[in-house]
């Protein structure tokens, strides 16, 4: 199937966005380690991902992507994820509920530290060192020694994953995740919020629901999809010498499957047909996600889609919408039109968070709520109009108190921001502001699925 294409050949491609390591022996060395240890991930899970989101893109399901624009070594904690976790299912059974449609999650999450950057360098006081590019190449203090790419860290990030995914594997299957349990995943900021008590009114229906099936005779204990849910992760495929070192053949099928995450998507800025990135990912037999930016046109995303996809395979292209609220009525119904003549079924996604980011009148780099809602709304309503499915949902949010976007219910205003501003990267929704946007998309889900 892919017989000119190995682990390797992104070598031989032009690469954007890849960090310059001063030491290759030390980079060739780490890269040694990874190959050694085990995947983080194993192909069953990503074939029943894979399997999913062919349903998705039957109109039979909806994806929910959703977690940190960049994870960062020093938050690594038990509260950290599971705050992140328990948003996610909050907002998927918000999302079920009201649409009585099943939901796919995935975490943008385990393995999500390489960012792309708009300059390779950064000059201030008259010093100039290479960018940050997340933690899995540099730190991101402005000294020469924490900029310097460093290999170790490719070992750092891959521990860390294996941490995170270790909990998050308990949280699925543990009983966290248990439906009898929907009123704990509500964190106590957002209990006293609107949103809080709004999602207490749903959780109080829901464990009435249960109760009344149980009197009837359901059998709740031996259902298992009632005490675990299926949990899937995702990052950005950038810093490629990692994810070379992570992919793996698989005896049984004699595929090549990406070992650092189930999902694996390309950015914005790395999608050239003939990069590196789109080389290494198309030997894969993972999901594969694609952003697409205001400025794609049809002749430029076909050919992208016959070389990641060429056999048309069910539940392999997500494509992430990121457009910016007000350019996507106008930009994303020749790309449906397009991808509809061309018989092909991808995922679409809805990615309300790249394309609406502004920097506040006091020097924060924010986004507005009313334009995170307002791209999810004319993304339904163009789907609706061309007859194809809003599959999905990307965010970038936490379940922690942070006040990183304005607006929302809670009416974040420029002077918020500078309350609980912690992200390293993009600005994410909070628990509560990424409740709010669950109620109001399961409302669009239920009006598009009617
Ligand atoms: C991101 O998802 O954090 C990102 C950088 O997105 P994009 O490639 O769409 O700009
Ligand atoms: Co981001």
């Amino acid at each position: 199937m892919n017989q000119d294409w190995s682990p390797d050949s992104w070598r031989q491609r032009p690469a954007r966005q890849l960090p310059a390591y001063p030491d290759a022996a030390a980079l060739a060395a780490t890269e040694r380690q990874l190959a050694a240890w085990p995947a983080l991930v194993v192909p069953a899970e990503t074939d029943a991902l894979r399997e999913r989101l062919a349903a998705v893109a039957r109109g039979e399901a909806f994806l929910l992507q959703g977690g940190d624009c960049a994870e960062s070594f020093d938050e690594l904690s038990t509260a950290n994820v599971t705050d992140t976790f328990r948003v996610i299912l909050q907002m998927a059974v918000v999302l079920t509920y009201g649409a009585a449609c099943p939901v796919v999650k995935v975490g943008r999450i385990a393995g999500q530290f390489a960012k792309p950057r708009s300059s390779d360098s950064e000059t201030a006081g008259g010093v100039t060192l290479p960018s940050y590019r997340g933690d899995i190449v540099n730190g991101a203090e402005f000294t020469a020694a924490a900029r310097t790419p460093d290999p170790q860290r490719l070992l750092r990030a891959y521990s860390h994953s294996a941490t995170v995914l270790n909990l998050l594997r308990a949280l699925a299957q543990g009983g966290f995740a248990d439906l009898h349990q929907v009123h704990r995943w509500t964190a106590d900021f957002v209990k006293r919020s609107p949103q809080g008590e709004r999602f207490e009114t749903l959780a109080e229906r829901i464990t009435d629901c249960l109760a009344f099936m149980e009197a009837c005779g359901f059998d709740a204990a031996s259902a298992p999809q009632l005490h675990a849910v299926s949990f899937w992760t995702s990052h950005e495929a950038l810093q490629l010498h990692y994810e070379e070192a992570l992919a793996r053949r698989d005896d049984a099928s004699g595929r090549a499957y990406g070992g650092s995450a189930h999902l694996l998507w390309i950015g914005e800025r790395t999608r050239e047909v003939d990069g590196a990135h789109v080389e290494f990912l198309r030997g894969l037999a993972n999901p594969v996600g694609v952003k697409l930016g205001p400025k794609v046109t049809p002749d430029e995303l076909l050919p992208l889609l016959d070389r990641l996809d060429p056999q048309r395979e069910p539940g392999r292209l997500v494509l992430i919408t990121r457009m910016g609220a007000g350019k996507l009525p106008e930009r994303l119904p020749a790309l449906i039109r397009a991808v509809q003549a061309a018989g092909r079924t991808p995922v679409w996604c809805c990615d309300p968070m790249h394309g609406n980011t502004v920097t506040s009148a006091n020097g924060y780099k924010t986004r507005d709520f009313a334009n995170v809602a307002a791209e999810v709304r004319d993304f339904f309503a163009v789907h609706a109009a061309e007859g194809s499915h809003a599959g999905g949902l990307h965010f970038e949010m936490t379940g922690q108190d942070v006040t990183e976007c304005r607006g929302g219910a809670q009416g974040l205003t420029d002077a918020s921001l500078a309350e609980r501003y912690r992200s390293a990267c993009d600005p994410r929704l909070n628990g509560s502001q990424s409740l709010e946007l669950a109620f109001m998309a399961a409302e669009m889900l239920k009006a598009a699925r009617r």
